[in-house]
């Protein structure tokens, strides 16, 4: 501790470092083991991020978790829809990422691509690295986000900030997941499988496990960019 700080202050800092640890040490995970989390540790993990603020407390959020056998029924036919029709998001995906996030999106991309050992060329490769995502990763509990859409974009930005609370409570509790924008592209079938209401818009898919540690998807590891990439101080005038 420096000499003369204020203890709470010092014990303040500590905490956030745990925070800052936890972080750090959560990356996605690409391929899972099949055993399921216990719906105790499940409820537990939502009603923590229940804790998410959002605008005027709405709390928009709306989340359907599959448990097995759903989540291999829904892995079934989400493969079957992305090997036989266009992706259709309720939410567009955006069609063209221009520079700097161009630049990121390639580096992602190839950083997956590499963990993976799949060559930039080998188009048939890079197939089956995509059709993973429609496997949900073999994951045993993909969870449905969804937010109704009369709220309008406000509220995409409640349901992110609730993604950061279950990413962080998730491994803070050493569940692995990944978030899967992928998953939205095929809304038709996950509407047939699950209770989606109609006012909803679907918005990603996250799975959640117990990593394969050792398969080559989950060696993938990215990086951020330096702080002042994003965040400027506007302190003269
Ligand atoms: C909203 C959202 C959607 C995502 N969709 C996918 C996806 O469909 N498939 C996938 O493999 N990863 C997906 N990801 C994971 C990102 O690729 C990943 O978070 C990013 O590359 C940073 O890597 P890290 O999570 O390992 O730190 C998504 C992440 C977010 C936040």
């Amino acid at each position: 501790m420096t000499a003369g700080a204020n203890p709470d202050a010092v014990a303040e800092l500590e905490r956030s470092w745990d925070l800052e640890r936890t972080w750090i040490n959560r990356r996605s995970i690409r391929a899972f083991r099949p055993e399921p989390i216990e719906r105790a540790i499940l409820e537990r993990l939502f009603a923590a991020a229940q804790r998410a603020p959002s605008w005027c407390n709405v709390q928009p959020w709306r989340v359907i978790v599959t448990e097995p056998p759903v989540t291999g029924v829904l892995a079934g036919e989400l493969q079957a829809a992305a090997k036989t029709s266009l992706p259709h998001a309720e939410v567009p995906f955006p069609l063209d990422y221009p520079s700097p996030y161009k630049e990121a999106r390639i580096a992602c991309g190839a950083a997956l691509y590499r963990a993976m050992g799949v060559a930039r060329d080998d188009k048939a490769g890079r197939y089956d690295a995509w059709l993973r995502n429609y496997a949900l990763f073999d994951a045993p509990h993909v969870a449905i986000v969804a937010c109704d859409r009369r709220l309008g974009p406000y509220a995409y930005v409640d349901v992110g900030v609730w993604l950061g609370y279950v990413l962080t409570a998730a491994a803070a509790l050493g569940i692995e997941t990944c978030p899967m924008a992928s998953v939205a592209a095929y809304p038709k079938t996950l509407r047939a499988r699950l209770p989606i209401a109609e006012t909803d818009v679907v918005l990603f898919g996250l799975v959640l496990g117990h990593a394969d540690e050792e398969a080559p998807a989950n060696q993938c590891r990215t990086t951020r960019a330096p702080v002042a990439g994003n965040v400027t101080f506007a302190s003269s005038v």
